[in-house]
């Protein structure tokens, strides 16, 4: 595992004790998992999406009923940035963590990053970019999709082998409901933490709810929360100790420092 550029990662005494004694550790990632990567997350000042983007215009069913191709087009130029970036020393290092301890990941993220890496993804409780399905029917879609290098302004979305209706992104909306099997799956892996198991909340800010909540069920369980984030975030006050640095430097620096012993 590739040694992290720069200042050598702090990570505290309290944090590798609570791993090295864990037996059982649940991974909540944002995008702040993905960001090293290449896949900008959504509020990061200047480089987040939805600082060029309006969500409402692009993440919502009446963004898309009033203009599928436009909402198509930009989740198509999603699909090939996140074909084109590979999984960052953070993703492979929460794969290594298995061969060691218990592990299960649940990410908000769209991205295939967590698999690609080696890692079973227990819940994408926000859904998958890679993952098709009519808007009419609901049937998956896996035919070809045109994937732009470049965002463009419009692009077609695929149509219905089934019923002709229009192909979307498996993704979840603002305003739709979570895919209800993967979030109760997240929570039943919180909720069977204990003391002395380890929940590390990785890279998300914490602002969209329910998954903002998941941490409080890992505290509830009586699991140590360990925050990774460069910055302090809404589920600061649930985590009980934090890594204020990137998921790429620390996370491989805990993997590391547990197999050490
Ligand atoms: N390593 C760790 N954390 C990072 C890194 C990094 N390299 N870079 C940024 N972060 C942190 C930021 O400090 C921020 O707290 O990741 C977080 C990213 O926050 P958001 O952009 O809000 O992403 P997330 O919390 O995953 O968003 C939740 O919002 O738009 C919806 O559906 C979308 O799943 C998404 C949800």
């Amino acid at each position: 595992m590739s040694q992290a550029e720069g200042p050598a990662v702090e990570v505290s005494e309290e944090v590798l004790e609570a791993l090295r004694g864990a037996s059982r550790v649940v991974a909540l990632t944002g995008a702040g998992m993905s960001a090293e990567s290449g896949v900008p997350t959504f509020r990061d000042a200047q480089s987040g999406l939805w600082e060029q983007f309006d969500p409402s215009q692009l993440a919502t069913p009446e963004a898309w009923r009033a203009d599928p191709p436009f909402v198509w087009a930009w989740y198509a130029w999603r699909v090939g940035l996140v074909r084109s970036v590979q999984p960052n020393p953070g993703h492979c290092a929460l794969a290594e963590l298995a061969d060691l301890r218990e592990v299960a990941v649940v990410t908000q993220n769209i991205d295939d990053l967590h698999e690609r890496a080696g890692s079973t993804v227990l819940a994408h409780v926000h859904g998958s970019l890679l993952d098709f399905r009519c808007m009419d029917c609901g049937a998956p879609y896996d035919g070809e999709i045109e994937v732009p290098t470049e965002p463009v302004e419009r692009l077609d979305p695929p149509t219905c082998p089934e019923c002709q209706g229009d192909i979307r992104p498996g993704v979840v909306w603002f305003g739709e409901e979570l895919p209800r099997a993967a979030f109760d799956d997240a929570v039943a892996a919180l909720e069977a933490l204990g003391p002395g198991d380890v929940c590390l909340v990785v890279g998300t800010s914490g602002i969209v709810y329910p998954a903002a909540g998941l941490p409080a069920v890992a505290l509830s369980a009586g699991a140590t929360v360990v925050e990774v984030n460069p910055q302090e975030t809404d589920v600061s006050d649930m985590c009980h100790l934090h890594v204020r640095d990137t998921a790429a430097r620390v996370l491989p620096t805990l993997v590391e420092r547990v197999r050490s012993g």
